[in-house]
């Protein structure tokens, strides 16, 4: 991982009641780490962001919002916007693969919700991967490439500590079935040269984590690769033990 600092963080997604989640969230908050190795993460559920962030409150948990509106406020009945969770967030993620797949985002609209969490002074984790019939039919790297190009439209050199971008492989999510770990760092290796070919140098220095299937047993082998930076962990990240095993296996890299 080099001189990146890694993030692990927990993709809670769609799961956990509100004092499952406040338990969850005191229990990965209590998770003992050294900051400056491993930044620790999680995504609660929307409804109960709020009431995990104010558990993390006094820790180094950071808590962010699975997804956001592109505008400010308004007639947008169901939604919330970037300005709304910067009031209780410091991250939210952009055009995780449920989002582009279940609720058909396309890659423009993904890359104005990355301008509105830049805009309302947060960080943007920004999720991008291929299908298996994409990666079967050889547009891998092409499919990573449009979903990076479009996420950061708009955005400059200067805005790039606050994006991360988590390359996370469709078919490997929630399957069991992880990327190898020389797979995900090919990809990985390609979205940061891809990230060096948009903005020079300082491309390299964002964090590229990997997601789909990570579990205590696969991410020493996959945290250990060159550059991937940290783990997006969905169904491990629900219980604090895995979740801790993870951070363990990063901090031991
Ligand atoms: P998974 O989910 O770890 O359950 O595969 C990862 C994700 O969707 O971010």
């Amino acid at each position: 991982m080099g001189t990146r600092t890694a993030i692990i963080a927990g993709n809670w997604k769609m799961n956990l009641g509100r004092q499952e989640s406040v338990d969850l969230g005191n229990a990965v908050a209590r998770i003992e780490h050294d900051p400056a190795t491993v930044e620790l993460l999680v995504f609660p559920a929307m409804a109960w962001t709020a009431a995990v962030s104010d558990a993390a409150q006094g820790s180094n948990l950071r808590v962010g919002g699975q997804n956001c509106y592109t505008e400010p406020k308004g007639a947008f009945t169901g939604e919330v916007s970037a300005a709304m969770l910067a009031e209780i967030c410091t991250d939210v993620m952009a055009g995780h693969s449920e989002r582009r797949h279940v609720f058909g985002e396309s890659d423009e609209l993904v890359g104005q919700k990355v301008r509105a969490i830049l805009g309302a002074g947060m960080r943007a984790v920004l999720c991008v991967g291929e299908t298996l019939s994409e990666r079967e039919a050889g547009d891998a790297e092409a499919v990573v490439k449009r979903q990076l190009v479009a996420g950061l439209a708009g955005t400059g050199v200067d805005e790039l500590g606050s994006i991360v971008v988590a390359y996370e492989p469709v078919w490997a999510i929630g399957t069991g079935v992880s990327a190898s770990p020389e797979d995900a760092q090919n990809m990985c290796g390609y979205v940061r040269s891809e990230l060096v070919g948009l903005y020079g140098d300082a491309g390299a220095n964002v964090r590229v984590l990997y997601g789909g299937s990570v579990t205590p047993e696969n991410a020493g082998d996959l945290l250990r690769q060159a550059d991937i930076d940290g783990g997006l962990v969905g169904g491990a990240s629900l219980n604090v033990q895995s979740f801790r095993a993870i951070v363990e296996a990063a901090a031991g890299t």
